[in-house]
């Protein structure tokens, strides 16, 4: 059997898009079960509707506080069978209960070669720090926000004349590849978390990194 993702959106959805691309072969080990979202008109769900999928929008102006929401966000990921948690755009800070409650089964993307850049505006912040290379993570979600044990990266160069906007694209196409492929690898039971590191069974190098090196 698949492994079942639950994938948890606010907006645009492309990162979900690549999700659910990558599941139509047969062969990827994992396919999208259900998406939610806090906000009713974000545009993946569109996405999501288009390929059939189960949505759900839980919002939280409509539970009495966060652990109300979250306990309902976590209720319906269950109710769908949902092994592995996805974060793909979910602007919301998530509380120590619910990253306890699906501890090493939930990850997230983030726009930066982490631990530089965790937070937003994470394109005009590397090309104002002048780095060379940048790019996007894959990690297990811990409480802290934009840490945990990273499972994939991918590297892109930066040109003098970027712009966030031609960085920021630059990017999105790396994370597009690169969330999948966690996903494959996880799925696959190749993973294993060793403190903060993530060990991948059977990986050569280029298993885990995209980029110049792979
Ligand atoms: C991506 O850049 C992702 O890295 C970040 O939020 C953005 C979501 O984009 N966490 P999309 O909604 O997947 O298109």
């Amino acid at each position: 059997m698949r492994l079942r993702l639950g994938v948890l959106i606010s907006g645009r959805g492309s990162n979900l898009q690549a999700l659910i691309d990558a599941a139509r072969d047969p062969d990827f080990p994992a396919e999208v079960a259900i998406v939610i979202s806090n906000k009713p008109d974000a545009p993946g769900m569109e996405r999501a509707r288009a390929a059939g999928i189960a949505t759900e929008v839980i919002r939280p102006k409509d539970y009495a506080d966060k652990p109300a929401h979250e306990a309902a966000v976590t209720a319906a990921l269950a109710e769908a069978g949902v092994g592995l948690v996805c974060l793909a755009g979910y602007m919301r800070l998530l509380s120590p209960f619910f990253v306890d409650c699906w501890y090493d089964r939930l990850i997230n993307i983030h726009p930066s070669l982490l631990p530089a850049f965790p937070g937003l505006e994470t394109h005009a912040r590397a090309i104002e720090a002048g780095v060379r290379f940048h790019g996007c993570t894959v990690h297990y979600v811990r409480v802290e926000m934009d840490t945990g044990p990273i499972i994939v990266q991918a590297a892109v160069p930066v040109a003098d004349d970027d712009t966030p906007d031609c960085l920021a694209a630059r990017v999105l196409e790396q994370e597009h590849r690169a969330y999948p492929l966690a996903v494959r690898l996880i799925a696959e039971g190749r993973v294993t978390v060793e403190g903060n590191r993530v060990a991948v069974r059977g990986a050569g190098l280029a298993d885990a990194v995209i980029g110049p090196l792979a």
